[in-house]
């Protein structure tokens, strides 16, 4: 049995990644190491913890304290890595990029240095596709390649970059045995409704309207979590040492075009859903991937298609209302209050 340390593995992606692992039976022991921030909730795997304590263990702490991560090699036995921990949110990077830097930043630094010293057999950094900056919307044929210089435009994509240059310099500094993947954006179950898609559905739950940045028509490649989730598990398996995968939805579409979809599934209309407001600083106009080097080294591609994977994102946040309405408070409502109030 492999035991693979999961940094992050209580949030959004992670989640599901440990997820579909356990639940599949595949022939692994996870360690889950994750601070719980705001962003972290142990209710999105605490059923596998009770019911699986042989193939998964938490261990709560966070990933810039070396001897807390020493421990998940020499205590827990850990002899890979799957990087999902990180701050996340552009919007909170806006407000304040300080714990970016360090928990994306150093904290990389820091997992990459035990892992090392520890001889870790594989290591997948999970990175985004934000790192490449925009794409010009008049030009459909342009997608994020590989080999697309990185163009950071936000605090948080920034510090996403910084981690990937971290990556690739101990391959080739120390050879170490990482690869690093760049996805578009996820959407499912278990994703914090700070994020578009949750935050759009929840809003309608509640009765409040959607907030739309700008004039809506920022592009995004939409991929379902789970796809996103079996792609790392194939980069983990059979991807390259050193090498960068891209990877994506093949399915750009403007912020209105998601909205319209979410509001016609959830029986509201424009006028009473909807509210324009001022724009995100620095908006990415459009991101698109190349998803082909993955699709043909390894044997990847999407298989959710965005209509169907809409209908059950929709129908997972009407069957876990607990979930949601638990997280949307306290603190959450403060953060709503300095990000929405007056725009
Ligand atoms: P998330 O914010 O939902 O989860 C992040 C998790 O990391 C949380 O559980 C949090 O508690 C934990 N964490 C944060 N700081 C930590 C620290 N210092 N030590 C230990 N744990 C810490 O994020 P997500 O959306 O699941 O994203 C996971 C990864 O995937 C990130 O690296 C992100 O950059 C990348 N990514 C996300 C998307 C997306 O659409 N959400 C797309 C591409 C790439
Ligand atoms: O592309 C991958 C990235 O996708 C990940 O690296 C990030 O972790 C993830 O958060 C996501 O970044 P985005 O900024 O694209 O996602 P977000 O959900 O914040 O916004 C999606 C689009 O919706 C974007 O164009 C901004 C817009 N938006 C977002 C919010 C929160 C709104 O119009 N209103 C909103 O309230």
């Amino acid at each position: 049995m492999r035991t693979i340390l999961v940094t992050g593995g209580a949030g959004f992606i992670g989640a599901n990644f440990v997820r579909m692992l356990i639940e599949r039976g595949e022939d692994v022991k996870l360690v889950v190491l994750d601070k719980l921030t705001y962003a972290g909730n142990l209710g999105n795997i605490n059923d596998l913890l009770a019911s699986q304590p042989e193939r998964l263990v938490f261990v709560k702490g966070d990933i810039c304290d070396g001897d807390v991560v020493q421990a998940m090699f020499d205590d827990h036995g850990c002899r890979e890595v799957v990087h999902f921990a990180a701050e996340s949110h552009v919007d909170r990077s806006i407000l304040s990029s300080s714990p970016f830097i360090q928990t994306n930043v150093v904290g990389t630094q820091v997992l990459l240095d035990v892992a090392k010293s520890k001889n870790a057999e594989r290591f997948v950094h999970v990175s985004t596709d934000e790192v490449y900056g925009s794409l010009p919307e008049d030009k459909p044929e342009i997608k994020f390649a590989e080999e697309t210089p990185m163009a950071p435009n936000s605090p948080y994509s920034a510090s996403k970059a910084a981690s990937d240059c971290l990556v690739r310099a101990y391959f080739h500094t120390f050879h170490m045995p990482v690869m690093m993947t760049r996805c578009s954006n996820n959407y499912g179950p278990y994703q914090f409704p700070e994020k578009a898609l949750p935050l759009f559905i929840t809003n309608l739950m509640q009765g409040m309207k959607i907030p739309l940045y700008g004039d809506g028509l920022n592009i995004r490649d939409w991929l379902y979590v789970e796809d996103h989730c079996q792609a790392i598990w194939t980069v983990l398996n059979k991807g390259k040492a050193g090498e960068v995968y891209n990877i994506g939805g093949n399915n750009e579409m403007t912020n209105r075009a998601i909205v319209d979809t979410i509001l016609r599934e959830m029986g509201s209309n424009w006028d009473d859903g909807v509210q324009y407001v001022k724009d995100r600083p620095g908006h990415d106009r459009r991101y698109a991937i190349d998803a082909g080097k993955i699709k043909r080294e390894l044997g990847w591609e999407p298989r959710h298609r965005f209509h169907t994977a809409i209908k059950k994102t929709i129908q997972w946040y009407k069957d876990h209302q607990d979930w949601w309405r638990a997280i949307k408070n306290g603190e959450y409502l403060k953060y709503y209050q300095t990000q929405y109030a007056g725009r």
